[in-house]
C-alpha cells in the first residue's frame, strides 16, 4: 500500500506530467533506446515514429496512477495490455529499464520542479503498477505453455501462401514436425517477429488469425500496405519475401476480442481488413447455431475485397444468417438506418475495421440504442487511452 502522502502527489503530479507528455515520452524512448538498443528488438519502429507508442505508455501510468488506490478499476484495461505484452515476450526484467528512464526522462524535463518527493513518490507508484503487470502477465505466461502451447516466440514453418485478392494474402503456418497447434479463441491474434533485410534490428507485428481454430495450421491474411504506414515493412517483406518453407518466429495466440457464448442474436461489422477477426468469430459458430446473425462487410470494391466467398458459404449453412456488402465504390456506405434494419434487438455487435469506421459505426449503434456493453470491438495499433 502506498502512503496517503504519496497518492497525494501522484494525484496533484499527474496534470502536470500530462501536459509535458509528449515531451517526457520522448525523451523517456531516446534515453531507453540509447542506453538499451536491444529493446529496439521488441519495440514496433513504425508506432514510434508517429509518436502512438509514446502517448500509449505514459498516458497508461499516469492514468493507473490515478486510479492507484482502487487498481480493481483498471483491471480489464491491464488485461488488453497484458495480452499484448505476453504476445511480445516482455519480461519482469524490463520493468525497471523502463522505469528509471521514466523517472529520468520527468526529470530531465520538469527540472528543478521534480523534487525528490516528487520523484520518489512516482518511483513507489510506478513499482506498484508494474508489479501488477508483472504478475498478471506471468499468469498469461503460464497459460499459454498449457495446452501444448509455449512461453515466448516459436519457429513455426510456412506451410502454404494463398492470394485472397488483389490486396491480401493468407499465410498458414504449421508446427515443423507436423503435430498439431494449440487452439485459440476466435478473434485472437499471434505475435510474429522477423528479420526484413535492410533493417538493423527485429520486427514484431500483431496478426489476427483469420479463421476459426483449426488443428491444421495458423492462417493470418496480410493486406498489403504503403512502406510508411506502420505494418507496411512486416507486410510487405511476407507479401514479397516470405516462402513456404521458411520458418517465422511466432507467438502463442492472444488477446481478448474474442467471441462470447450467446445465446441472442449476433452483429458483425467489418470495415476492409478488419474482417480477419470477425470471420473467424462467424466460421467458428457450429453449423447448426440458432442465432440471429447479419455480417456486413464493407470494403472499397470486389477486387479488394477478402473471404467474402468463405463468408457467404458460411452464411447459407447457418439456418438464420443474412450477409450484406457494402462497396465505397459504388457509393454504399454503412449508415444509421441500414444499421436499425441489421441490428436485431438484443444483438451482440463485434465491429472492426479502421479507426474512423469504427468511430462512425460506434457512435451509429448508439444512436439507435445499442448498449455500450453489446458492442465489442477492437482497435488495431495502440491503444491510446486507458480509462476514460
Ligand atoms: C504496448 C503500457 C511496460 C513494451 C503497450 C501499450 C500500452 C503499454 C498502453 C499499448 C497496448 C496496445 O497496443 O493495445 C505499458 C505500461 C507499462 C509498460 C503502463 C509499465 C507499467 C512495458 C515494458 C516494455 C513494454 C517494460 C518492454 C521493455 C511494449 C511494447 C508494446 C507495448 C513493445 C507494443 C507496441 C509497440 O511496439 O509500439 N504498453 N507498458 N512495455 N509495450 Fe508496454
Amino acid at each position: 500500500m502506498l502512503k496517503q502522502e504519496t497518492v497525494q502527489i501522484i494525484k496533484a503530479t499527474v496534470p502536470v506530467l500530462e501536459v509535458h507528455g509528449v515531451e517526457i515520452t520522448k525523451t523517456f524512448y531516446k534515453n531507453m533506446f540509447q542506453a538499451h538498443p536491444e529493446l529496439l528488438n521488441i519495440f514496433n519502429h513504425a508506432n514510434q515514429e508517429k509518436g502512438r507508442q509514446q502517448t500509449a505508455l505514459a498516458n497508461t501510468v499516469y492514468a493507473a496512477a490515478v486510479h492507484i488506490e482502487n487498481l480493481e478499476a483498471i483491471l480489464p484495461a491491464v488485461m488488453l495490455i497484458a495480452h499484448k505484452h505476453r504476445s511480445l515476450g516482455i519480461l519482469p526484467e524490463h520493468y525497471p529499464i523502463v522505469g528509471e528512464n521514466l523517472l529520468k526522462a520527468i526529470k530531465e524535463v520538469l527540472g528543478d520542479a521534480a523534487t525528490d518527493d516528487i520523484i520518489n513518490a512516482w518511483a513507489e507508484a510506478y513499482g506498484v503498477i508494474a508489479d501488477i503487470f508483472i504478475q498478471v502477465e506471468e499468469e498469461l505466461y503460464q497459460k499459454a505453455e498449457g495446452n501444448g502451447g509455449w512461453r515466448l516466440f516459436k519457429p513455426l514453418k510456412v506451410a502454404k501462401k494463398v492470394v485472397e485478392s488483389d490486396l491480401v494474402t493468407s499465410i498458414y503456418f504449421e508446427n515443423e514436425d507436423g503435430s498439431p497447434l494449440p487452439a485459440y479463441e476466435p478473434g485472437q491474434y499471434i505475435s510474429i517477429r522477423v528479420k526484413v533485410p535492410g533493417e538493423e534490428y527485429l520486427m514484431n507485428r500483431q496478426y489476427t488469425l483469420s479463421q476459426a481454430s483449426a488443428e491444421d495450421g495458423y492462417r493470418i491474411s496480410v493486406k498489403r500496405e504503403s512502406d510508411h504506414t506502420p505494418n507496411g515493412k512486416v507486410s510487405n517483406f511476407i507479401h514479397d519475401a516470405l516462402e513456404v518453407g521458411d520458418l517465422v518466429d511466432v507467438s502463442a495466440p492472444a488477446g481478448l476480442f474474442i467471441l462470447e457464448e450467446t445465446s441472442a442474436p449476433i452483429t458483425f461489422v467489418s470495415g476492409g481488413i478488419g474482417v480477419t477477426p470477425l470471420n473467424s468469430m462467424l466460421q467458428s459458430l457450429k453449423d447448426d447455431a440458432t442465432n440471429e446473425v447479419s455480417f456486413i462487410q464493407c470494403a472499397r470494391n470486389e477486387k479488394v475485397v477478402a473471404f467474402s466467398d468463405d463468408i457467404k458459404e458460411k452464411v447459407s449453412v447457418l439456418p438464420n444468417a443474412t450477409y450484406t456488402a457494402l462497396y465505397s465504390d459504388e457509393d454504399k456506405k454503412i449508415t444509421k438506418e441500414l444499421l436499425a434494419e441489421k441490428v436485431a434487438n438484443n444483438a451482440d455487435v463485434y465491429v472492426c475495421g479502421p479507426v474512423g469506421f469504427m468511430e462512425a459505426v460506434i457512435k451509429n449503434l448508439h444512436e439507435i440504442g445499442v448498449k455500450d456493453e453489446k458492442i465489442h470491438y477492437e482497435f488495431f495499433g495502440p491503444a491510446m487511452q486507458l480509462a476514460k
